[in-house]
């Protein structure tokens, strides 16, 4: 098995973690004496002539701060050469004719493709592109909506950056007397701020796959034996008849009840941060995962971690477990997502404690 081409790519948002599964897969191909070559820029440098590549082998002391979050790779996204803007001028089908030539032109006999459950569903939908090579994905993203797996990389780096956040906010809240209206990523999925608000003990989580009632959100704030806090509001939410940002919704309905707030927006702070531990150890049992993949001569597959077991399922199970959605920037395109389900252990364990999570009754 001596002298395996594998190319690394890692595309969409970056978040912590991404720089840890690169150090480790190089760290496994050295052991195999395999050629780790990594793609620069996503698909972005993929479509590149000739295709951005960093030898990753022969980089002898290349010194990866492997704890540091982005990718150093590069995520792509960023100009003018992605599947979006593509799918906008109808170049569509000569820009996946662009990448399939460079993958070939790269000569990989694998490449391990990290990404979100945007990047996989094209990867599933435009297989061509890789029809050439052995294509491993493994999972990564903030918003933990990728279907069939437990974890994604980055996500708990992000609950933990999130919880660093809300710690500082509390003692200004608590000194002023005020609640925080706190607006987390996470795109139309709720794990972010589910997760995060059970952490820091909010007095209430909202998020897009639970309404909520305004005047119950109120009434239980004034309730409160304390007049200060935590509202964790997912960025998805939304209210009928309120627009704008959901953080500022909530806020000026809090004002209007005369409950003193403010609100605060930690951004990409949650995609920034070193990585904690338990994404450092997702991140080598995804990639050892990936690695015995192409070992056993897998394809168009995806690791997954399912009840503390790490397995591969196929691209196709992946984008049938999902809610199949329309991408609203890419015609004809769908993308597979996961979002809170009714039964998440969260939503009781976060409503036993007395936290406002909308209107599901127990
Ligand atoms: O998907 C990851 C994510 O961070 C989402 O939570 C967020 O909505 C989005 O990306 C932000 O993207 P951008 O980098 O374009 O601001």
């Amino acid at each position: 098995m001596a002298n395996k081409r594998i190319g690394i790519m890692t595309t969409g948002g970056d978040c912590s973690g991404l720089n840890t599964a690169i150090q480790r897969i190089i760290d496994a191909c050295n052991l195999r004496k395999w050629h780790a070559i990594g793609i620069k820029d996503g698909t972005d440098g993929l479509y590149e002539n000739p295709p951005k590549t960093i030898d990753l082998t022969n980089n002898g002391n290349l010194f990866i701060q492997s704890h540091l979050a982005g990718s150093v790779l590069g995520n792509g996204n960023a100009g003018t050469t992605n599947f979006e803007s593509a799918a906008s001028t109808g170049k569509l089908a000569a820009f996946n004719k662009k990448l399939k030539k460079s993958s070939q032109e790269l000569n990989l006999d694998a490449l391990i493709l990290i990404g979100g459950n945007g990047s996989l569903s094209l990867a599933h939908l435009y297989r061509e592109i890789y029809s050439g090579l052995q294509l491993v994905c493994i999972p990564k993203t903030i918003d933990m909506d990728v279907p069939l797996t437990d974890k994604t990389i980055g996500f708990d780096t992000a609950v933990q950056q999130l919880v660093s956040y809300c710690d500082q906010l509390l003692m200004t809240a608590r000194s002023h007397h005020r609640w925080f209206v706190v607006q987390t990523m996470g795109r139309d999925c709720g794990n972010l701020a589910l997760n995060a608000g059970v952490a820091v003990n909010a007095d209430a989580i909202l998020i897009p796959e639970i309404k909520f009632d305004t005047n119950n959100l109120i009434k239980h704030i004034k309730q409160s034996k304390r007049d200060y806090g935590i509202i964790m509001v997912s960025e998805g939410i939304s209210i009928r008849g309120h627009s704008g940002k959901p953080a500022d919704m909530i806020s000026r309905a809090l004002n209007n009840a005369n409950i003193p707030n403010r609100t605060a927006f930690p951004e990409h702070l949650q995609r920034a941060g070193d990585t904690v531990a338990t994404d450092r150890i997702l991140a080598a049992g995804f990639v050892d995962t990936a690695i015995n993949a192409i070992e056993s001569g897998e394809t168009f597959v995806m690791t997954a971690l399912q009840n503390g077991e790490y397995k591969t399922v196929s691209l196709n199970e992946f984008f049938r477990a999902g809610k199949q959605e329309k991408d609203p920037k890419i015609i004809g395109a769908m993308t597979s997502n996961a979002y809170v389900e009714p039964d998440n252990i969260l939503l009781h364990i976060a409503a036993d404690a007395g936290i406002y999570i909308g209107e599901k009754r127990k």
